[in-house]
């Protein structure tokens, strides 16, 4: 794509091509996402002169089409939402409660306790992501950034097969990344751009988004600049979405424990991790064998609670597992 080289910006010689690429940075959006103060940082350029880059770059890419302009109309904003993509979760309870699934150019954050089948959840959405447009996918790669070691490629396998793709090319599609502490999680998250863009990644999740953050920074007076660094995170992730037109789950525990006397016991972890109107909260609870979604905040969804299950088919509806038990009585 060479309407985002970087030498194709006023002023960008190689010379600066070379400092940006050995600082990671490939092409206008890394530009964007990573933002003046972060450039400056690693390039050890004048701020001045990475805020003079990245404006130069958001005006190339508002002229191209590929950003929404400052100063927009109501008008612009719609057509903008119409190039939103939706990953249907390809069960009926979820969709109602996603309208019709989960969005391109947002974050969609899903806490729970333990169990409650957020891994599940991510890893349907793998699937999901990668079926024809036709079929509720967006024929799309996945970036998997998996901070808590618990991605599991059988499950792939599995909940590939139930739904008649081909196991193999479900693998090859999803690009994973350990997270072995929150700065490499970060570092990651700084790199994606040339990964996205090179397989055609329609879908970002953070299995956990919270999790590293959480065991690096204990005790109470540690809280707000692990608070600074998630926030940081969580927006670095939000840019990626937008700017690449991509889906992004980003999971949260939340502490269930009897001891909680105060507050809200099924407060997500990281708090209110980022308060933006493109992000999406959705909240997972067991509820005997069966799971409950509330959908919590969110610019344009009513606030519902739906039922779903899982299954070896990942998340599915309630209904699936009558249905299931009737044919293998049926074949008894
Ligand atoms: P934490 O990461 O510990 O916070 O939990 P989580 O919310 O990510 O839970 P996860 O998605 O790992 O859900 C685990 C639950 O999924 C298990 O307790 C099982 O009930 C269910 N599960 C996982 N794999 C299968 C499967 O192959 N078949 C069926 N039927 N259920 C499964
Ligand atoms: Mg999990």
């Amino acid at each position: 794509m060479d309407e985002v080289r970087l030498d194709s910006l006023d002023g960008v010689g190689p010379v600066t091509t070379k400092k940006l690429n050995d600082a990671g940075i490939h092409n206008i959006m890394d530009l964007l996402v990573r933002g003046p103060v972060d450039i400056a940082e690693i390039t050890g350029m004048e701020f001045d002169t990475a805020a003079k880059l990245v404006t130069k770059a958001r005006e190339s890419l508002t002229e191209s089409g590929q950003l929404q302009k400052e100063f927009v109309s109501a008008t612009e904003i719609y057509k903008r939402r119409q190039d939103i993509g939706k990953i249907s979760t390809n069960t009926n309870a979820l969709d109602m409660l996603f309208d019709g699934g989960i969005e391109t150019q947002a974050v969609t954050e899903v806490y729970g306790e333990f169990g409650s089948g957020k891994t599940q959840f991510c890893h349907t959405m793998c699937v999901n992501v990668q079926k024809p447009k036709e079929e509720g996918g967006l024929d799309g790669g996945v970036l998997y950034i998996d901070t808590e070691n618990t991605f599991r490629p059988e499950r792939i396998v599995s909940i590939a097969k139930a739904k008649g793709l081909d196991p193999a090319k479900a693998l090859d599609r999803i690009i994973v990344a350990k997270a072995y502490n929150s700065s490499h999680q970060e570092l990651i998250m700084q790199e994606a751009g040339t990964v996205i863009e090179e397989n055609k990644i329609k879908l970002i999740v953070v299995d956990s988004a919270v999790g590293l953050f959480r065991a690096e920074y204990l005790g109470r007076g540690t809280l707000s600049i692990r608070q600074q660094r998630l926030n940081k995170f969580m927006h670095l992730l939000t840019r990626t979405a937008e700017t690449y037109n991509v889906a992004a789950i980003a999971t949260n525990q939340v502490m269930s424990s009897p001891d909680t006397f105060f507050g809200d016991p099924t407060r997500p972890i990281g708090g209110n991790v980022v308060a933006h109107s493109s992000t999406y909260r959705v909240y997972f609870k067991k509820s005997g064998k069966k799971r409950i979604a509330r959908m919590v905040d969110s610019p344009h969804h009513p606030e519902q609670e739906v039922i779903f299950i899982l299954t070896e088919a990942g998340v599915s509806d309630p209904e699936e597992e009558t249905k299931k038990k009737k044919k293998d009585e049926s074949e008894e």
